[in-house]
């Protein structure tokens, strides 16, 4: 079946036709075309076709996310999607339907798994009934590092981006902090709320079609964990140990991938603020109940203060 005949997609095919590797990073009703059953698009004379993905990496942001795609696409079975997509979480993008999903996947054999991560899925709330429509069945990834560190690195984030277009930024504590108590209006505090978020995509997808990979772990020993994501995606062994190298000037794993070697971009692994004892302390007492909610909804605990 071609893209033309399920998507309504011309087959006229303009990106370049090689499978793909990830590179960059950074709301209306339903979607206008139906779910394309078989997956099927226009496959180029080399044998690679453009497929929706069976992968996505929703969430969270600042979670390691980059990271993950990153050493997945060292599996010779995965396509990774380049750039975030939003398609599910931004209108203008979801009321483009399908054949656009589809045009922003790489190029991949008929044998790969394609994944696209967007981190911003994980905490829109109508976004698990939008994938679950597509596709039911799909693995979801979920990349989660500890809340209070998430917060910091989110903070960290938001204050780059104002710094390179000349904004005003508040200092971390007076956004963390109002009248002495934690500032719940501060929407990066709300991200880390895992229980809330995670409730609503285990209202359409059981806990065994989402695997959590420990944000914090894969910073330490990469290979651990990503043995733990091919083994959920039912991949063959593939990654190994001498695929990462530990880089000290950066102070973090690096990929090395047939001879070639590469850093995350220098905007992963930034340095934190400093923040004073007393307000981490609240805040690590802030997360303790949301975090235990958390542990016994996938019955699981993680190493988080
Ligand atoms: P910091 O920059 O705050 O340290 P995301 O890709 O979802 O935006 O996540 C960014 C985070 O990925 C970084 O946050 C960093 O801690 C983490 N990370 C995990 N593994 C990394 C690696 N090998 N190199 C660089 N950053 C990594």
């Amino acid at each position: 079946m071609t893209i033309s005949s399920v998507t309504g997609l011309k087959s006229t095919v303009t990106s370049p036709p090689v499978p793909s590797r990830p590179m960059a990073d950074e709301e209306l009703p339903s979607p206008p075309t139906s779910y394309p059953a078989d997956n099927g698009t226009t496959t180029h004379p080399n044998g690679t076709l453009q497929q929706l993905p069976q992968i996505i990496i929703i969430g969270v942001r600042k979670g390691g996310t980059r990271a993950l795609i990153e050493m997945l696409s060292l599996h010779s079975a995965v396509a990774a999607a380049q750039n975030e997509v939003h398609f599910f979480d931004w209108e203008s993008h979801f009321q483009k339907g399908y054949p656009w999903y589809l045009s922003q996947m790489p190029y991949s054999f008929p044998d790969q798994l394609t994944v696209e991560k967007t981190p911003a899925y994980f905490t829109s709330s109508k976004v698990p009934k939008r994938i679950y429509d597509m596709n039911p069945d799909i693995k979801l990834l979920l990349i989660l590092r500890d809340p209070t560190e998430r917060v910091l690195s989110d903070y960290t984030q938001v204050f780059y981006n104002r710094l390179q277009k000349h904004k005003r930024y508040q200092p971390i504590e007076s956004m963390l902090v109002k009248d002495g108590e934690i500032n719940l209006r501060y929407k990066a505090l709300n991200r880390s709320l895992y229980h809330v978020h995670m409730q609503n995509w285990l209202q359409y997808f059981p806990l065994e079609n989402i695997h959590v990979v420990d944000g914090d772990e894969l910073i330490r020993d990469p290979f651990p964990e990503m043995k733990k994501v091919e083994r959920f995606l039912k991949l063959e062994p593939q990654i190994n140990a001498s695929n990462f190298y530990f880089n000290k000037t950066k102070g973090f794993y690096c990929l090395r991938d047939h001879g070639r070697e590469r850093c995350l971009h220098d905007s992963k692994g930034r340095a934190h603020p400093h923040v004073a004892p007393s307000i981490l302390q609240k805040l690590y007492q802030f997360f303790h109940q949301p975090n235990k909610r958390f542990f016994e909804m996938v019955g699981r605990t993680f190493d988080w203060k």
